[in-house]
């Protein structure tokens, strides 16, 4: 079972020193799949950007964000935005050239809502704001987020408490006085692995859950609890542009995760990564044997600087938002937490059945530092998105087997060549070995 609970994204708008409706009569029709996955290709490329501006470091090792959610909010705001305002972050948000941006992503909601996934969006207004009520008619058309009165910073953590199914509680410690609205938005996401058989109750085995090492870098590692499946109906390949092991593990319910095990630095691989590239060129799914680290993560930064760093700093300073209101505003703080929980399915632990034999095994290993993103299968828009240079940042670091890392020691004899020092070629003689 997978647990991405993701997480939250608010922008508090606080006062600072007429429009037209604008509803594009086209808009109101059914979109392609290429327009949702021209939308999904958006929010990636926004995930991307954000991510190589947070850094990673000992004391944050982990970054995890939800590029679907931080799309919803910017989005909301840009509907609120005028004039050289809405110009910058519809192109931001790769928007610019799509008449009908807010549609297709506000149609994107029942799309992902089927499956394991849910969003849910809220607008706090503070009384006696005056707020537009053009805004408040598209917020609910578009996404779906309705207007409720700001009372009390207990309220709205509670909200946020309610919509991540009690992963994040006390998200914020107080409401300043001038904040008049927050545009708020959660995203849940609770996934199941893909069993092999129907008879598998569960893909990964409590039971046989064990210690294993995490590579940090080529001098250190760390002792995780490794999940193991003899056999994962997976799609892996190696890819000699990102320098990496490429794998999709595919979720029951039209979602996938997607790991990336580079075998360098795990922050190269942002500028040239692009989902829809890979699911282009990933193989058929074969099952094979994989190790996964056991892990529950959690994630809390405020964005400011990473939006200003990739161009939106004027909204922080003297923006154009008088679509939500006539008094001047400015966005005051953007926040984001998210959680992610890795584990075996469910406490109920259940014998498995034996498996057939099958032709060819191999083994997929995650670890080393990764970057993953949970996948809507139908647009590949990433719902989260994610770098884990270690998954057990309260164990202490140890010294690796052998430092200099050419011939790293597994948790399981026979994969050698998986340790973090070992080049592509090695991984790849590796798997060709065990076929
Ligand atoms: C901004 O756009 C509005 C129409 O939406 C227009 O009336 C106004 O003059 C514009 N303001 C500036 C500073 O360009
Ligand atoms: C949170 O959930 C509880 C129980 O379902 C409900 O009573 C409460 O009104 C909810 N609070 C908010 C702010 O949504
Ligand atoms: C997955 O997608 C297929 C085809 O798009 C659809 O028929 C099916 O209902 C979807 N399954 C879920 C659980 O959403
Ligand atoms: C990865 O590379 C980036 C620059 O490309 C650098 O800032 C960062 O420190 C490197 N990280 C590690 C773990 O080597
Ligand atoms: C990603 O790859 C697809 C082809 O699969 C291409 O159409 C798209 O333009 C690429 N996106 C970027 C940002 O390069
Ligand atoms: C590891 O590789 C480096 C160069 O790649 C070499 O100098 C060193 O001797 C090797 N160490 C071992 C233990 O093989």
């Amino acid at each position: 079972e997978m647990k991405l609970c993701l997480f939250l994204l608010l922008l508090c708008l606080s006062r600072q020193g007429l429009t037209v409706r604008r509803t594009d009569s086209n808009c109101g029709r059914t979109f392609s799949h290429e327009e949702h996955r021209a939308i999904g290709g958006a929010i990636e490329q926004l995930g991307l950007k954000i991510l190589e501006k947070l850094a990673i470091s000992s004391q944050q090792p982990n970054v995890i964000l939800s590029p679907l959610s931080l799309m919803f909010a910017l989005a909301h705001l840009t509907l609120g935005s005028r004039n050289e305002t809405e110009k910058l972050l519809l192109q931001s948000l790769q928007a610019h050239n799509q008449p009908c941006f807010h549609h297709i992503l506000g149609s994107l909601v029942p799309h992902l809502t089927h499956r394991s996934l849910e969003v849910a969006a809220r607008m706090y207004l503070r009384p006696g704001f005056e707020v537009k009520l053009s805004f408040v008619e598209e917020s609910l058309a578009r996404y779906r987020s309705r207007p409720f009165p700001l009372v009390s910073v207990d309220e709205v953590n509670q909200w946020v408490e309610n919509v991540t199914n009690g992963n994040i509680p006390n998200f914020l410690e107080s409401i300043p006085h001038d904040v008049v609205l927050m545009l708020i938005n959660g995203v849940y996401f609770k996934g199941h692995w893909k069993r092999m058989t129907r008879e598998w109750k569960t893909q990964f085995d409590p039971q046989v859950t064990s210690k294993g090492v995490f590579y940090l870098d080529s001098q250190n590692s760390v002792s995780v609890d490794m999940m193991k499946s003899a056999q994962y109906p997976l799609r892996l390949m190696n890819d000699p542009q990102l320098q990496a092991q490429v794998a999709s593990f595919p979720f029951k319910g039209n979602t996938s995760f997607l790991v990336i095990l580079p075998i360098g630095n795990v922050s190269s691989v942002l500028p040239k990564l692009n989902i829809s590239d890979l699911y282009s060129r990933l193989p058929q799914e074969k099952s094979m044997q994989v190790n996964v680290p056991k892990m529950k993560l959690q994630y809390r930064q405020e964005l400011e600087e990473a939006l200003t760093s990739m161009g939106l700093g004027s909204l922080f300073s003297g923006p154009d938002l008088s679509g939500i209101s006539e008094q001047p505003l400015r966005v005051s703080s953007v926040r984001h937490a998210t959680t992610m929980e890795l584990s075996e399915e469910g406490v109920e632990a259940s014998a498995t059945t034996v498996v057939t034999a099958m032709r060819s095994i191999s083994l997929f290993s995650v670890n080393s530092p990764f970057l993953f993103a949970l996948v809507d299968d139908f647009s590949l828009a990433p719902l989260f998105m994610g770098i884990v240079t270690n998954p057990a940042p309260d164990n202490d670091p140890m010294p690796n087997d052998d430092p200099n890392g050419n011939n790293t020691m597994n948790d399981q004899p026979g994969t050698e060549a998986d340790g973090p020092g070992a080049s592509l070629a090695d991984r790849t003689r590796r798997w060709t070995s065990l076929i």
